[in-house]
């Protein structure tokens, strides 16, 4: 990642008509396509905020936002270069400003929430995107939440209609939504088995699976278990093992996807959708919708103890390249954060 300008003094930074940000201007891989610099603050409209960021979660969206991938997503990134061109999707500050229609938040507040652009110094989020951070929280745990636990809180409970005593199988429970959906899972009654490598059953089974299967070692077919739930984050099993896997009214709720650089698993999430009126089990696509109210109830969570963001590693802002190339193995564990 290049560094093209350190005009900026810390010291005068509030002042300052500039900040410090990660910058995007090409699709490719991050070392190459981001760049650490100095550009101007943002502006804020009547129904922002103006935060201080302190910390920005990042997970493998950010990776594959700054590389363009799959293709056929490039609609929502932007056809030729980068819609946004300031990466980042979630943070963690201090608000700054309040724009002349926000209530309810002043100067001074540490909040959490989601939104574009986060990776810099300063961010402008509509008031509807963000919250007060959890009381047990630091700035920097809080940042890993948003993204991550509205995923795994939206994906068991919204779409897999997750209910008390069910028994909810989660691929991938090691990684970034993956430790917060086993935490959530328990908390809304769940009896969980969580799908992880040899290194992370340990830690799996800390924050309260009941059951682990290694896949190193065996499918998730091999005990004969079925399950009424199962979040598919890890994306790279076939439909028919999945299905063998679920009771016969069983709900399968597909978030993850991998595969070749133009569909990513999309073809499959398609074939899922298309099949699902024509059997018993209801095969769900999603795609995460974040709301102000499902941060709350995720707050909430934190606050009484039941869910607690696992953070892997942080990098300072201008490494976030690195960062992203770390996230890129897909075998992180939880979260990782950028501190600003
Ligand atoms: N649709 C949406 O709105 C939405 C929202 C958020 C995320 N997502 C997607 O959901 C997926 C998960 O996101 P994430 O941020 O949690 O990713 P992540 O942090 O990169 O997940 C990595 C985890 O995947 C596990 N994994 C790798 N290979 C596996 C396998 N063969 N079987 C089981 N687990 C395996 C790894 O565990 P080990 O190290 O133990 O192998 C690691 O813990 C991604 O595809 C992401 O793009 C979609």
């Amino acid at each position: 990642m290049t560094t093209t300008d350190n005009r900026h003094n810390p010291d005068t930074e509030t002042a300052s008509k500039t900040m410090h940000a990660i910058v995007h201007r090409s699709f490719g891989p991050p070392q190459a396509s981001l760049t650490y610099q100095v550009v101007d603050k943002p502006s804020i409209s009547d129904d922002e905020v103006l935060v201080r960021v302190r910390a920005a979660g990042v997970a493998i969206g950010d990776w594959l936002t700054v590389m363009g991938l799959p293709y056929v997503a490039r609609p929502q990134y932007g056809l030729l270069a980068p819609k946004h061109p300031i990466p980042g999707y979630e943070m963690a500050g201090i608000v700054e400003t309040v724009g002349a229609g926000v209530t309810g938040l002043q100067p001074g507040d540490e909040v959490f929430g989601w939104g574009n652009a986060t990776l810099a110094e300063y961010v402008a989020i509509p008031a509807s995107q963000l919250t007060t951070k959890p009381s047990n929280l630091t700035l920097e745990q809080s940042a890993a939440v948003p993204i991550s636990g509205l995923a795994a809180l939206e994906g068991l409970r919204d779409s897999g209609g997750l209910r008390p005593g069910q028994r909810v199988l989660i691929t991938g429970a090691s990684g970034a939504v993956g430790t917060f959906a086993v935490q959530i899972a328990k908390a809304l009654g769940a009896e969980v088995t969580g799908v992880v490598s040899t290194g992370n059953v340990e830690m799996v089974r800390s924050i309260g699976a009941d059951d682990v299967i290694d896949y190193t070692t065996a499918a998730i077919t091999d005990s004969g278990s079925r399950y009424d739930l199962i979040l598919d984050l890890a994306g790279n099993r076939s439909l028919g093992e999945l299905r063998r896997a679920l009771t016969p009214s069983g709900t399968l709720v597909i978030v993850g996807g991998s595969g070749g650089r133009w569909l990513m698993g999309f073809g499959r999430t398609v074939r899922a959708g298309a099949l699902s009126p024509f059997v018993r089990q209801r095969l769900r696509p999603f795609i995460s919708k974040p709301t102000l109210e499902n941060l709350e109830t995720l707050r909430g969570l934190i606050e009484s103890g039941q869910v607690t963001p696992v953070i892997d590693k942080t990098f300072p802002l201008r490494d976030t390249a690195t960062a992203l190339d770390y996230l890129a193995s897909r075998h992180t564990r939880g979260k990782s954060v950028i501190t600003i």
